[in-house]
Parts: structure tokens; C-alpha cells; sequence
């Protein structure tokens, strides 16, 4: 809590008779920073005023200038006095509202000529003012996506140029990885490969609202893995026709001993 915030909650309440000589009224906005639009859609920010009950708004005003560059010239979008809840800017397609300690700013078609830094500045009737601040920029598709590989760790990292908000997303010969094939990191750009040797096609998918962009990186062809199977197949049958064969050798041997054994027993006893 900095000295003005402790001013305000402990001090002033003792200074009622004093309105006005401190200034404790605060503006932030609302909106996750920073805000992505897309192009032609609507732009709403939400600021919260925070004041105490004696402190009264006298005019807001929201601006915008150019988050960066030397020329940060700043554009007034709308000036409105407290009094009136609903008041529109110098544009048609801007308006702002105000209801209770929430102020609105919004621009229906918003374009990449609306991208900068947003402020919004409350005055009180003494003059003091302060200022909320919030980054707005176009939302972008996703560009320039690229694969590369790091051979000492097995790893394969994905890469993308500017698009707003990429998620990322792997696959091998066009199905989802498996664990035979690897691990995705958290954040889904890397693919750490656990298959050896590493071969196949790999492709990394990177999308977000606007549509999808892909690379492939590929690697020596797979063993087909259909012949390996027959061959395993195959030997499988010869180990168990063998092993029947000698099996039953061994049982017909045991059987005409047994019934020799018998005969001959047979044979004695009729002599005796
Ligand atoms: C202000 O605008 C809101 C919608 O933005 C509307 O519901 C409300 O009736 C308007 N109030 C006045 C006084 O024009
Ligand atoms: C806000 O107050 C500062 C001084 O504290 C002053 O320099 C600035 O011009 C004021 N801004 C507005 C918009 O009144
Ligand atoms: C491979 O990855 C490791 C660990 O992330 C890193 O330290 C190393 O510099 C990478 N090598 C190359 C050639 O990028």
C-alpha cells in the first residue's frame, strides 16, 4: 500500500470535515491486457472508478495514442460530463457510458487504425484527475510457421511469426502423437521425440481464431511396419509347427513303447 493509499483509508476518514484535500480516487480497467480485437468486430473497454462516497466524478474522458514511435500524438475519443449516462464521442461508431462506478468505451468496426494505448482520465470537481491505461491491438492470424529440429536433444520445436494467441498442436504421419512417438511440452511448441530412430513426417499445426497454418518436417521413411509384423508372424507359425511336430514324435514313441510293454507282459503271462 503506497502513502497515498494509507492517506486515504486511515487518515481521511478523521479529515471529513476537509473533503477534497485528498485525493484518493483511483481508475483502472478492466479488460484483460493486452486486448486483441478482431478487425470489423467491436471494441468494449470497462473501466471501474474506485472513490470514496464524498469524492464526485466530474468528467471522464477516454484517449488514444500510439503505443509506440516517436509521434505519440494523443486522440481525444470522447469528453463527457459525469451528468450524462450515455454520451457519444466525436465519431458516430464511438459511444461511452457511465453506470455507477463502471465507465464504457466502445467502437462498433474497429480497424487497425484503433490499435494503441487506450487511457482513461476521471477529474473530480476540484480539478485532480487519474488516469487508467490499457494496450488494444488488432488480432492477427497466424504467420509463418516453421519447424526446427535439435538432433542432440530429440527434440522438435515449432515456430510462429505474430499471430495472436497460436495454439499449437503435433501429429505423425497425420494422427496424434503417440507414446511410442513422443511428449508434447505444456505450452505444445515442442515435441520431444522418444522413437528411435527418428523417421516419418511430422507436422506441427499452429491455429487460433482466424484458421489454421502448418509445417512439416520430415525425417528418413519408417520401416513399414506391416512387413515386420508378417516376417514376426510367419516365424511364429514355423517355432509352433515345429515344436507340435516334435511333440507329437515324442507322444507316438511313448504310446508304442507303452503298448509293447504290454504285449509282452501278456505274452509271459500266457506262457507261465
Ligand atoms: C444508455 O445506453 C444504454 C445502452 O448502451 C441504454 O440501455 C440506456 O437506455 C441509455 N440511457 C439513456 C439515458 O439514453
Ligand atoms: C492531471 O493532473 C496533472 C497534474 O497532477 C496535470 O499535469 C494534467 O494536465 C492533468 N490532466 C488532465 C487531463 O486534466
Ligand atoms: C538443443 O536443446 C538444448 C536444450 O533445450 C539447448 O541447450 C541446445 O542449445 C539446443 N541445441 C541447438 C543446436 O539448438
Amino acid at each position: 500500500m503506497d502513502l497515498q493509499c494509507f492517506l486515504c483509508w486511515k487518515v481521511v476518514p478523521l479529515l471529513l470535515l476537509l473533503p477534497g484535500r485528498f485525493w484518493c480516487m483511483k481508475v483502472h480497467i478492466l479488460n484483460e491486457q493486452p486486448v486483441h480485437v478482431l478487425p470489423g468486430s467491436k471494441l468494449v473497454l470497462t473501466a471501474r472508478i474506485e472513490k470514496d462516497p464524498w469524492e464526485e466524478v466530474s468528467t471522464i474522458t477516454w484517449a488514444r495514442e500510439p503505443e509506440t514511435g516517436q509521434d505519440r500524438a494523443k486522440v481525444t475519443l470522447a469528453t463527457c460530463p459525469a451528468k450524462t449516462p450515455n454520451c457519444s464521442g466525436g465519431r458516430p461508431d464511438v459511444q461511452m457510458n457511465l453506470k455507477q462506478q463502471e465507465t464504457t468505451l466502445q467502437i462498433n468496426g474497429y480497424s487497425i487504425a484503433d490499435s494503441g494505448e487506450y487511457s482513461v482520465t476521471v477529474i473530480d470537481h476540484s480539478g485532480a484527475n487519474t488516469t487508467g491505461r490499457c494496450i488494444v491491438r488488432e488480432y492477427e492470424a497466424v504467420h509463418h510457421v516453421s519447424i526446427s529440429i535439435n538432433m542432440s536433444h530429440s527434440t522438435l520445436v515449432c515456430h510462429e511469426a505474430w499471430g495472436t494467441e497460436p495454439s499449437f498442436s503435433w501429429l505423425h504421419e497425420r494422427a496424434a502423437i503417440t507414446q511410442q512417438v513422443g511428449r508434447v511440452s505444456k505450452d505444445g511448441n515442442t515435441l520431444f521425440v522418444t522413437m528411435t530412430p527418428i523417421c516419418g513426417h511430422f507436422t506441427c499445426m499452429v491455429g487460433n481464431k482466424l484458421g489454421y497454418s502448418s509445417a512439416t518436417y520430415t525425417a528418413a521413411p519408417c520401416e513399414s511396419g506391416g512387413r515386420g509384423m508378417t516376417a514376426a508372424v510367419v516365424c511364429l507359425v514355423l517355432l509352433v509347427l515345429v515344436c507340435g511336430g516334435v511333440l507329437a514324435f515324442l507322444l507316438w514313441r511313448r504310446h508304442r513303447q507303452n503298448n509293447r510293454g504290454e504285449r509282452l507282459y501278456e505274452h509271459a503271462g500266457n506262457t507261465i
